[in-house]
């Protein structure tokens, strides 16, 4: 396995890609047969590759002082968010046939795969996490669509070229909220239409959505044969205050 960023005195971090298709199995994603992504699973250790002072052995190594802050992994799990929104995309697929589209953290991708699988023209998909981004782009492949990955923090520029924004889960702590709330109401102010997947988690912005559908679907943290939740899909719409 290669390793990159080798800076001395630290752990080099591993290869994001080469360590998923190492370390994770491809699997069908529970409420999307359709779908598959890779996969943790007990023996996988994505410790070592989110926290890069953890080797393949896991004895710790001291981050120095300008150690980066683990990112957690995400984008190793269908969020019940994503999951709700990839399975109304593909019973309807002319919420996104030949529409130009962008999921917005897109963690695992399944959004993207789902509206690229349903016939969108084109798939966009912004990521911030590295470990996503490599993710995104092998599950993507596995599923055999194309998706165009952005990389950078897209909520602080101008809306992008798309007809559609897909927001799955993306309203999981407040911070992340007040940053998308108005991302979502500068795409809505430029034509583009918004869709989010969501089980209403504590900080979605409840009064400014229309709900369309609800599924029942597992959320990332369940235990196998737990409950599935009811989440839903809604329409992002203008604040009419
Ligand atoms: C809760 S996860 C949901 C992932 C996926 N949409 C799903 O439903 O399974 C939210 C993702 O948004 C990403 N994210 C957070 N802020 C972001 C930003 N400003 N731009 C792009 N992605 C972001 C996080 O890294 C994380 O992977």
């Amino acid at each position: 396995m290669s390793l990159a960023n080798d800076e001395p005195g630290r752990r080099p971090r591993l290869d994001p890609a080469e360590f998923i298709k190492a370390n994770m199995r491809l699997a069908a994603v529970p409420a999307l047969p359709e779908i598959r992504l890779y996969t943790a699973h007990p023996g996988s250790g994505l410790r070592r590759l989110v926290d890069p002072h953890q080797s393949a052995d896991d004895d710790a190594v001291e981050p120095g002082d300008d150690a980066p802050e683990p990112q957690p992994p995400y984008w190793a799990y269908a969020w019940a968010g994503g999951a709700v929104l990839a399975r109304y995309i593909l019973d309807h697929p002319q919420s996104v046939a030949g529409r130009r589209v962008l999921d917005l953290g897109a963690g695992s991708g399944l959004v993207g795969i789902a509206a690229a699988k349903a016939g969108a023209r084109s798939v966009m998909a912004a990521e911030i996490d590295r470990n996503g981004v490599a993710a995104i782009g092998l599950n993507a492949e596995a599923n055999g669509v194309e998706i165009t990955i952005v990389d950078q923090d897209i909520t602080t520029g101008p809306p992008p070229a798309v007809d559609l924004v897909l927001a799955g889960d993306v309203f999981y702590g407040l911070e992340v909220a007040l940053r998308v709330i108005p991302f979502l109401d500068r795409c809505l102010a430029a034509g583009i239409d918004v869709l989010v997947g969501d089980p209403r988690r504590a900080d979605l912005p409840l009064s400014r959505l229309r709900l369309l559908a609800e599924y029942q679907v597992p959320d990332f943290g369940d235990a196998k044969g737990a409950v599935a939740r009811s989440s839903g899909v809604f329409r992002f719409e203008p604040d009419e205050r």
